[in-house]
């Protein structure tokens, strides 16, 4: 299988595109939903949880674990690749969602101006920062931590006045440090749900980048490129969840991302 792994739900924005590009594929996704949200948390902690959620998964039978999750991927990827994949599991992979974001982050801006609206750990990181100016040295890239907006979504709170408080006051903040951006990114996983939302507080002429359709662009064409991974991989069309939260809430909370009467498992690590 190939696994997938959030802090909670917004993976599943990533696993909704995965599974329209690579349908045959069968997809094992885990949401550490009783740690969500991961976005305010020390590197140290997001590196400990984010390790024990891709060793659940390769004990699963997961070759490919991708980090459907931007926090994850800028403060975990890097020390699970360097550090533990050769200990723990040398003939497997984990991928993050960042680089594959950055190599088209800067096409959809005609003004060379992008902004970037993610968790605390992200834009702290400065991972995109770095990322981007490898592919799009011109580019000028303003980013925005968003705190709340994770929190809002893991409880469904997509339309509310609080809701619309938040979205609308860290929007304006980003444009304010950059009027000139006409594109906007992202940067969480969670925040497609809010883009109604978004929509409504965001100037129309503003282009609004969501990575799920990257990211599965960017998979298919890693397996193409990786026939020793391609190949240890299941062609069943089958999907599982696993939370860290109880199956009932899972449940309801993935209806938000229109997945429907699914059932998961429990995982306790
Ligand atoms: N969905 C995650 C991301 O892409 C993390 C949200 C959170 O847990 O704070 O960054």
């Amino acid at each position: 299988m190939i696994g997938i792994f959030d802090s909670g739900f917004g993976g599943l924005t990533i696993l909704r595109e995965l599974r329209k590009l690579l349908p045959e594929y069968d997809f094992l996704y885990l949401g550490d939903n009783a740690r969500a949200p991961y976005g305010p948390r020390t590197f140290e902690t997001i590196y400990k949880y984010t390790l024990e959620a891709v060793s659940a998964l390769f004990a699963r039978g997961c070759p490919l674990v991708i980090l459907a999750c931007n926090t994850a991927s800028a403060r975990a990827l890097r020390s699970i690749q360097q550090n533990d994949l050769p200990r723990i599991a040398p003939q497997n992979r984990v991928l993050g969602i960042i680089r594959p974001t950055a190599e088209e982050a800067g096409l959809f801006s005609q003004s060379g101006h992008l902004g970037i609206l993610g968790t605390e750990g992200t834009v702290e990181s400065g991972s995109y920062l770095i990322e981007i100016a490898h592919f799009f040295p011109q580019l000028k890239v303003t980013q925005q931590a968003c705190p709340l907006w994770a929190t809002l979504v893991e409880n469904g709170e997509l339309d509310g006045e609080g809701a619309r408080y938040f979205v609308k006051r860290d929007i304006e903040s980003l444009l304010n440090k950059d009027s000139e951006i006409d594109a906007v990114l992202l940067a969480c996983t969670h925040y497609p749900l809010l883009l109604p939302l978004i929509k409504s507080v965001i100037p129309e002429k503003i282009h609004i980048i969501s990575q799920g359709e990257i990211v599965a662009r960017k998979t298919s064409d890693y397996l193409l490129r990786h026939p020793e991974i391609e190949t240890r991989l299941i062609r069943n069309g089958k999907v599982e969840f696993l939370t860290t939260d109880t199956p009932e809430f899972f449940t309801k909370g993935a209806s938000f991302f229109g997945e429907n009467g699914i059932s998961a498992k429990n995982l306790t690590f």
